[in-house]
């Protein structure tokens, strides 16, 4: 999908950029988990998609004045529902049926760290804005060698599609605030690295390495 052209980067430069944000790779353990429970992860990853179109959404409702950010997470949050409808493509395709699940600590904790107040709140949302999608994009990137085959063409797809976002998103915080945005996005992308690489309790899309020892369903 075509989105703004003055924000547009090309894939091949927005992936590398997305990789040079984030503090820590996603550990191998996570991917080795990821890979073996992709039924399970494909119900989170459908629900990453819905929550990151309401995230555009709710950014193009709280600050409306801003006409670069509202057109651009406009056309976002339409590719979002798109990818959501992907996913559920996918699972139909695949005998996925959805199963509620409690969301894990990676949003919540990072959107614990933003700041409340204005206009420091807009510059934190767009920077965790970034920051999920480039992590995004890392991690559809490296499954996309261990996933079963009926799932690696959208796979691929989205880890560019992601890395694309990641750039819109740091635009429009570097756009909102010159002079701080760098800073801050070190100071959140420490925060977003420990949250992705260290033990987690439960298996998701932004999680770090299961601590369960579950192991993997068959098939
Ligand atoms: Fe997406
Ligand atoms: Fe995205």
């Amino acid at each position: 999908m075509k989105l703004a052209a003055p924000l547009r980067a090309s894939p091949a430069s927005a992936g590398a950029q997305a990789d040079d944000v984030l503090l820590a790779p996603t550990p191998a353990a996570w991917v080795t988990a990821a890979a073996a429970r992709w039924r399970e992860l494909l119900i989170d990853h459908a629900n990453c998609e819905k929550k990151a179109a309401s995230t555009a959404l709710a950014l193009m409702f709280a600050y409306p004045e801003d006409r670069a950010l509202t057109l651009t997470l406009s056309r976002l949050a339409r590719e979002e529902l798109r990818h959501f409808e992907q996913v559920v493509s996918v699972m139909s395709a695949q005998g996925v049926g959805f199963v509620r699940q409690r969301p894990g600590r990676y949003a919540q904790k990072l959107r614990a760290a933003l700041r409340t107040a204005e206009p420091q709140r807009k510059l934190d949302l767009l920077l965790m804005g970034a920051l999920i999608e480039a992590r995004s994009a890392e991690r559809f990137r490296l499954l996309v060698a261990h996933l079963p085959r009926p799932l690696v063409p959208l796979y691929a797809r989205l880890a560019s599609s992601e890395a694309r976002h990641f750039a819109h998103y740091r635009d429009l915080a570097r756009a909102a605030a010159p002079r701080e945005w760098r800073a801050r996005l070190a100071t959140l992308a420490a925060l977003e690295a420990q949250l992705a690489t260290g033990p987690d309790r439960t298996l998701r899309f932004h999680s770090g390495p299961p601590q369960d020892g579950q192991p993997p369903p068959a098939g």
